[in-house]
């Protein structure tokens, strides 16, 4: 990010200086953190940022774990098929970053010699990588100052400076606060303070019986800095509401041929569930239901799997909610006359494919799968 910048004051050192002081005695004790003294696995400290991004420190532990004994360093993972990091990835969300993960760690392997670069710049050239990524892997596995903004740390600054500004037209002015904030020197330490602080302290207002829930400001180690504290840090910061999220409908198709196999297809790389497993179905449609009665129009491969078998509409519908919309597909299970074109999996091999959690539920709902 580029633009504002704030100036800083002996108020940004005390601050940095406490935050730092707190991380020695209070940090989260966490897999792929190296202990003080310990080398850093860049490796590791890459892999972890990237599944932190979506899903939270409990679901990751077990996740990272899995990864690395899998696949201890670099080389393993660019050396496993893309296949099978989709797999193990499955559950995780955001298909398209463990496609990326799979592409980075072979641009690491082949165009670094299997070294990781060292600096943001070099760092967001690779597959994947992001600001956020390749700021917080150059602080922490590098040593390199950073600015580091995740949305813990974008809530810690907004309380501390008493930012009222409404997210997301925030973020130039917080940011600009973290770059002021940010030490010289163990940048990393910071950022990862800021987020233990941001997850444990200075935790997001959640209401319950009609009260927001408050940070615990006295355990905080910017209690004595922060000016949000004068007023009410649990408004902070103020987000601009948020459009509902439409609705959008579609059909999926179970087939099984005789064999007992069922027919799937692979998505395109780009967009939605790229390079995953899929039911055959249609297009996901905005409007409603009746509207979308027929819409195997668009899939006419789709659409001939019904011709000539015996297709039965399932009762209930599968749901699943995405970042930006909710699908509700109806499931029709059908015994094609052919399955030819098709990827063919054994039906008691689907729970190890590739599928994405909608696609799980499709499965679950026509009594594929017990998970
Ligand atoms: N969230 C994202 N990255 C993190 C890290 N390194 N430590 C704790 N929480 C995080």
């Amino acid at each position: 990010m580029t633009g504002k910048s704030a100036k800083i004051t002996q108020r940004h050192l005390d601050a940095a200086s406490a935050v730092l002081n707190w991380y020695d005695s209070h940090r989260r004790h966490l897999p792929w953190r190296a202990g003080p003294g310990q080398p850093v696995d860049p490796y590791r400290v890459w892999l972890s940022e990237v599944m932190l991004q979506q899903t939270t420190v409990a679901t990751v532990r077990s996740a990272f774990a899995e990864f690395t004994r899998r696949w201890p360093g670099v080389a393993d993972l660019a050396a496993a098929s893309r296949d099978e990091v989709m797999e193990q990835w499955a559950g995780l969300g955001y298909y398209a970053r463990a496609r990326n993960l799979h592409a980075c760690a072979v641009a690491v392997v082949n165009d670094h010699g299997g070294v990781f670069p060292d600096t943001e710049d070099e760092l967001r050239k690779l597959p994947g990588v992001g600001a956020y990524t390749a700021a917080a892997v150059a602080a922490i596995a590098f040593g390199r100052r950073a600015v580091v903004m995740d949305g813990n740390i974008e809530r810690v600054a907004a309380r501390w400076q008493a930012i009222t500004t409404l997210l997301p037209a925030a973020k130039p002015e917080i940011h600009a606060e973290v770059d002021a904030l940010t030490p010289d020197h163990r940048a990393g330490d910071f950022a990862q303070a800021m987020m233990d602080i941001g997850a444990t302290i200075c935790t997001p207002a959640r209401k319950s019986k009609g009260r927001l829930s408050q940070p615990d400001c006295d355990a905080c180690p910017l209690f004595e800095t922060c000016m949000g504290r004068q007023g009410d840090p649990a408004l902070l910061p103020m987000k601009k509401p948020k459009t509902p999220r439409p609705d959008r409908f579609g059909v999926a198709v179970v087939a099984e041929d005789e064999a007992g196999n069922i027919l799937l297809e692979r998505r395109g790389d780009k967009g939605m569930l790229g390079g995953m497993l899929v039911f055959p179905g249609s297009n996901w449609a905005d409007g409603t239901p009746a509207q979308s009665r027929y819409p195997l129009e668009d899939n006419q491969a789709a659409k001939r799997l019904l011709e000539g078998g015996e297709a039965v509409t399932l009762n209930g519908n599968v749901e699943h909610i995405f970042s930006h919309f909710r699908v509700i597909l109806t499931v029709i299970r059908v015994k094609p006359a052919s399955g030819e074109g098709w990827l063919k999996v054994p039906k008691n091999e689907l729970s190890g494919a590739a599928l994405p959690t909608v696609m799980r539920k499709v499965a679950r709902l026509a009594g594929l799968e017990a998970w």
